[in-house]
């Protein structure tokens, strides 16, 4: 008898973490995926590290009791300011963003300078930093807090972007770092505006830890594969779920059938 398939949560504040989802899903075809958007207290990438635990202990544990068997955090913000506690909080594995995305980074890059982007946040915690260094090599962090509600209004390919991304690539790889080749994309919304990141900065190798994350978890699931027919999709959100279906679709690049409301209490 073939074992049932695992069942694999995600969560990001809004529609970030699908660009996880949709690496991992072409990674790990046969499993169940729950994908949870917080989008009513989105932005998290510009609150304190309490708020963001809060916010994304109150998600993981909805997954956890829906069923899933291992949860990724589908968010550079809550990986960055969270993950220790969303594992010491839960009872299922746990799969973080940066190490994976770090490691990816590490990979790319021949002269060890790195630049990375990403929420206020992640920035100031370091954390990419922290885990690049262990890994020999030298980042410039560089927070771009224009760039979440820009991706979440459908604005990925609209000439304000493109003005905002020229001025935050000037100010990222400036002084030391202006020959940095490697550009990590610290935030799960940002895949999304690859194209015209790349169009600024055309020698440098992108680098977003939505295919290495995809890995990750495709190690520790080990060489569990069913057979039992395609993988399944929930997607919840916590504001409109219209919203959420019609801008999702772009996101994970197939069709979002229906979107469950969720409202957790505080
Ligand atoms: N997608 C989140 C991340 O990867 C950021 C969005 C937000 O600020 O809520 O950091």
């Amino acid at each position: 008898m073939t074992p049932p398939r695992p069942c694999i949560g995600l969560f990001d504040s809004g529609l970030g973490g699908l660009t996880v989802l949709k690496a991992l899903a072409s990674v790990v075809p046969d499993a169940d995926y729950i994908y949870f958007g917080d989008t009513a207290r989105l932005p998290y990438g510009s609150k304190s590290a309490e708020t963001v635990t809060h916010y994304a202990l109150d998600a993981a544990r909805h997954l956890e009791q829906l069923g899933a068997e291992m949860l990724v955090v589908a968010c550079n913000t809550a990986t960055a300011l969270s993950l220790e506690a969303i594992t010491n909080g839960l009872r299922i594995p746990v799969v973080g963003v940066i190490e994976p995305g770090a490691q990816a980074a590490a990979q790319a890059s021949r002269n060890k300078k790195v630049v990375v982007i990403g929420t206020e946040a992640t920035v100031a915690s370091h954390a990419y930093q922290r885990a690049l260094k262990k890994l020999g090599v030298d980042s410039h962090e560089k927070a771009c807090p224009l760039f979440v509600p820009l991706v979440e209004e459908g604005w990925s390919e609209h000439s304000v972007t493109d003005q905002v991304a020229r001025i935050y690539l000037d100010e990222a790889f400036a002084g030391d770092f202006r020959d940095a080749d490697v550009l990590v994309l610290g935030c799960t919304h940002y895949p999304l505006i690859k194209s015209v990141l790349q169009r600024w900065e055309p020698r440098v190798t992108i680098v977003d830890s939505a295919e290495s994350t995809a890995r990750a978890v495709a190690a520790k699931l080990g060489t569990r594969v069913t057979k039992d027919g395609p993988s399944g999709m929930r997607f919840m959100a916590t504001d409109s779920v219209e919203k959420f279906r019609r801008l999702g679709e772009k996101f994970l690049g197939r069709q979002i059938s229906a979107v469950q409301h969720v409202d957790l209490k505080e």
